[in-house]
């Protein structure tokens, strides 16, 4: 088989945390993209919201690909437990629940590839390894949850399940993307880097440690992943210390994307209401990534208002 760069075309959705409408599932059920990533967290926190948005996603009529994020599955006292870093032996009960509420998640999600300890064909020479679900950085987060349904229970289990996944790629023929909710360490300390730590005052790097020693191993090996996407770190917050967050990065020739614009759902100051999402292409088997923002459900070419423009342009590219 000769290596395919045939070009593709991807949309991809960042952390959507109730902020999906009928307008999203018809926009890309409809449009030429080949297929659609989610980075998870797909509710607002009210009872039975996560599992409408999954059933929204179940709609799009193209393939599908996401991973769960820290808020898809668990309960408030469970995120509240992770947070506080209190022993996981006081979830047992709550662990029961979870393995329930995960069960009717992935009903509602339909024929969507969940990715999570895998790897996914997405068409001729594309490749997708689900890394680690629910992660929400600083730890090894629901150790019960992991341990039950994947047989993982600590970050270095995690990384070597990560190279097994992709032992038998061979990467002449196949571009590999890699697709986890929190992003990989090593890309940086301060607030307003792609997976920087943002509510600290000291800052620091908020990646995650089993993805990030993956990938720098697998790079020195001569197989580099093409694209890495993570949400989770939001763009900007008012807790933010930065106005907004680095989007995009290009490093070693790998493209970093964290597509969590939240809300993706928004206004302007004259009431345009706004919807974003990233095209992710490979031209030529050259990849790259634009921010695209739908403005009252429809794309054309129009000038952005002038903070959408700022924030398409926050990226970093070295090479
Ligand atoms: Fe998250
Ligand atoms: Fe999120």
């Amino acid at each position: 088989m000769i290596f395919d760069s045939s070009d593709k075309r991807i949309a991809v959705v960042g952390d959507i945390h109730g902020f999906w409408t009928w307008v999203d599932t018809e926009y890309f059920s409809k449009s030429n993209y080949d297929s659609v990533i989610f980075t998870g967290d797909l509710g607002n926190n009210l009872p039975g919201n996560t599992n409408k948005i999954a059933q929204w996603i179940s709609k799009v009529r193209k393939p599908k690909y996401i991973i769960l994020g820290n808020h898809d599955t668990t309960s408030i006292p469970q995120l509240l437990m992770e947070i506080t870093n209190a022993s996981p032996n006081m979830g047992y009960l709550s662990h029961t629940f979870h393995l329930l509420r995960y069960k009717i998640l992935l009903k509602k999600l339909g024929d969507t590839n969940i990715c999570q300890y895998n790897l996914s064909d997405a068409g001729k020479g594309l490749s997708i390894l689900g890394a680690r679900p629910l992660s929400m950085g600083a730890r090894f987060n629901f150790p019960i949850f992991l341990k039950s349904v994947f047989g993982i229970s600590s970050y270095q289990e995690s990384e070597k399940k990560l190279h097994e996944l992709i032992r038998d790629i061979d990467f002449q023929k196949q571009d590999l993307l890699v697709l986890a909710h929190n992003g990989p360490s090593g890309l940086g300390a301060k607030a307003h880097d792609i997976w920087g730590c943002d509510f600290k005052k000291e800052e620091g790097d908020f990646g995650d440690k089993d993805l990030g020693d993956f990938i720098q191993t697998i790079v020195k090996q001569g197989k580099k992943p093409k694209v890495v996407i993570a949400g989770h770190m939001h763009h900007s917050s008012r807790k933010l210390r930065v106005k907004t967050r680095v989007w995009k990065k290009k490093e070693q020739d790998i493209l970093y994307l964290n597509p969590a614009r939240v809300p993706r759902i928004f206004s302007d100051k004259q009431g345009n209401i706004w919807h974003h999402h990233v095209e992710l292409t490979r031209k030529n088997g050259v990849w790259d990534a634009e921010a695209k923002y739908l403005k009252n459900g429809v794309e054309e070419i129009f000038p952005l208002p002038e903070f959408l423009e700022r924030e398409k342009n926050r990226i970093e590219m070295k090479d």
